[in-house]
């Protein structure tokens, strides 16, 4: 009798586990469903009006129309998979995180943005909401298990909708539902994308401080217009890169001299201090090939001169990519656009001798890239990881000829989701080269004679 007790108990156990097992992720899932088996966002609009209203100003509903996106994939993602057969996967796979439903629908290429078809969707609320569970223990490249149909799953228990019927998920409170897409390895096996894997390493994950509660805050009010009320609404809101005001003052910094009084032609050093105080993964995270932020210092004497001061070296492997210079980069962009023996374009296009905060993606040939899934490996990881403080010093000798007087110190924490070179060059539309200040303080000192 307790025998048979106990091997049904565990028959229901399993059995969950057991139907996700069965199921496929990933790129399994290429063709195996149709676009009408996806709800288009509108429809859920109809009582979901608010969540709908946040999802038309959130960035991953442009996942697939939004310009940059559309040139990556469309000018360099699939030539270079139709000329190297190790990331033939790519001209399929991209779509997995940014067009789910077009992926799922086995739709490659889907048709180009102008075309208005559902590939535009991007993604939609019915790709998260029947996200059923995620295969193996890290969630990556798309691996989620989508279960489209009547039942959407979601936070809260019982929920009663004339729509469709609701199943609470506890994976909807946790990172790895944002991990399927917010973690990505190269063919080359190389993480090119970990911002859950970079949390979860962090002081957040040990907290239980999770991606919703920095970016789906709770508030008061109701998740359908017909529902009831709640005090702890998620609202849809997902800012990042996009949005100047998440950037700002997420990192903190101060300046200070080592003295206050300084003399012409002797030297002074400024030590600049960073705190990542607000971002539960490193900045920048995500894109990581085409972000940085660098730290410009500048003297302005009595008389109005300015100085620019460079950044003291460290002496660490790979912190040449750390500092910025006149260098070319990039060479990898001629294989798909056709240029043979192509001389790249500049790498930074930032003040040269200005500390830059990145992590250099390299192809096969040991060149930087930006093109992410043809990374082979990846330089030295200078980013300002979750509560961690970075330390920069400035050693600036002073010119004999400075005016006597006050000197202000300025240093100023810059922002930019794509190098301007690369801008200029592929012709993405200049707000993508947008310089947000994340931050600036500022000293001084004397120079007495
Ligand atoms: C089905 C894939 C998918 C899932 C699941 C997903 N994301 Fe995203 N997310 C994307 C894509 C694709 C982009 C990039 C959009 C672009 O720039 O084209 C993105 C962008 C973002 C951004 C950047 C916004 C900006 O302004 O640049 C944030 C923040 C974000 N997601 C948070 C989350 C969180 C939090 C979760 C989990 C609750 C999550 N995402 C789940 C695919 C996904
Ligand atoms: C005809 C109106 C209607 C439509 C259309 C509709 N819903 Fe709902 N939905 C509701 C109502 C009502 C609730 C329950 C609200 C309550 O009890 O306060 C609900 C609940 C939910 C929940 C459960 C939330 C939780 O906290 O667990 C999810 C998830 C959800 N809807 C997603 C969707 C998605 C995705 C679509 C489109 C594919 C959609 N809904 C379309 C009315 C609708
Ligand atoms: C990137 C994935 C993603 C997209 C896109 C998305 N949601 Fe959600 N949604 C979530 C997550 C995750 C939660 C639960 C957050 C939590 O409770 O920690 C949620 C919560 C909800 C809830 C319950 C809110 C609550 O407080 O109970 C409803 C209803 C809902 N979403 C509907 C929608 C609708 C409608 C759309 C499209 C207009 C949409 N969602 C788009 C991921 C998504
Ligand atoms: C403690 C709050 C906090 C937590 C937890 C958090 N984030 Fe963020 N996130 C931020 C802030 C602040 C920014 C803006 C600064 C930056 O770009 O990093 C940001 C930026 C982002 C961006 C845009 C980054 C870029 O530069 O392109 C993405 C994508 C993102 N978060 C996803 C996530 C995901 C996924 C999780 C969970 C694994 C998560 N975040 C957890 C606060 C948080
Ligand atoms: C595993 C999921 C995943 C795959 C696969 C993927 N992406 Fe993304 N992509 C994302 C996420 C998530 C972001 C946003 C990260 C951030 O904001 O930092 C993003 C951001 C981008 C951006 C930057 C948008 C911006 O505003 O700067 C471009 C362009 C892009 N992806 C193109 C591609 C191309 C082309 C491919 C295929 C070669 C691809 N992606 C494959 C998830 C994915």
């Amino acid at each position: 009798m307790l025998k048979v007790l106990l091997t049904s108990l565990l028959i229901l156990v399993i059995q969950p586990v057991g139907d996700l097992l069965a199921q496929k992720s990933g790129d399994a899932t290429l063709g195996t469903q149709k676009y009408s088996d996806y709800e288009t966002p509108r429809t859920c609009g109809a009582c979901h009006v608010d969540f709908y209203q946040q999802w038309l100003q959130m960035i991953m509903s442009q996942a697939y129309v939004h310009h940059w996106d559309e040139i990556e994939y469309f000018k360099l993602a699939i030539p270079h998979a139709e000329k190297d057969p190790k990331v033939a996967g790519v001209k399929a796979g991209c779509n997995g995180c940014h067009t789910p439903v077009a992926f799922l629908a086995g739709d490659v290429p889907p048709p180009k943005p102008e075309m208005n078809s559902r590939a535009n969707e991007a993604v939609t609320c019915d790709v998260c909401h029947t996200i059923a569970g995620f295969e193996g223990d890290t969630p990556f490249n798309y691996n989620f298990i989508s279960e489209p149909g009547r039942v959407k799953h979601g936070p809260r228990d019982g929920l009663v909708s004339p729509a469709h019927e609701t199943k609470q998920s506890a994976l909807f409170n946790t990172t790895e539902v944002c991990g399927v897409c917010h973690n990505e390895k190269s063919p080359y096996g190389v993480w090119v994308k970990a911002t859950q894997l970079e949390w979860k390493a962090g002081p957040y994950a040990k907290e239980g401080v999770v991606c919703q509660d920095c970016h789906m805050p709770k508030s008061s009010g109701r998740v359908a217009t017909m529902g009831k009320d709640f005090p702890d609404v998620r609202q849809h809101f997902f800012h990042g890169a996009h949005d100047p005001g998440k950037i700002r003052g997420a990192i903190e910094l101060r300046i200070h001299p080592d003295t206050r009084e300084v003399e012409p032609g002797l030297p002074v050093k400024f030590t600049v201090i960073l705190y990542n105080t607000k971002a539960g993964h490193k900045i920048p995270t995500g894109s990581a090939e085409e972000r940085m932020l660098w730290l410009h210092v500048e003297a302005t004497d009595a008389k109005g001169n300015v100085y620019h001061l460079p950044v003291d070296k460290k002496g660490f492997t790979g912190e040449e990519y750390t500092i910025a210079a006149n260098t070319l980069a990039y060479q990898d962009m001629g294989i798909p656009l056709g240029i043979p023996d192509f001389k790249g374009v500049q790498r930074d296009g930032v003040p040269a001798g200005d500390r830059i905060f990145r992590l250099p993606y390299l192809d096969p040939q040991g060149r930087m890239t930006i093109m992410q899934w043809n990374t082979a490996s990846q330089a030295v990881d200078y980013r300002i990881g979750p509560r961690e403080t970075k330390v920069e010093t400035y050693t600036w000798q002073l010119p004999d000829t400075i005016a006597p007087g006050p000197v202000v110190v300025k240093a100023t924490l810059n922002y930019q989701k794509l190098p301007t070179p690369i801008v200029d060059f592929l012709e993405v539309p200049p707000e993508e080269a947008e310089v947000i200040e994340m931050n600036s303080h500022q000293t001084q000192v004397t120079v007495v004679d």
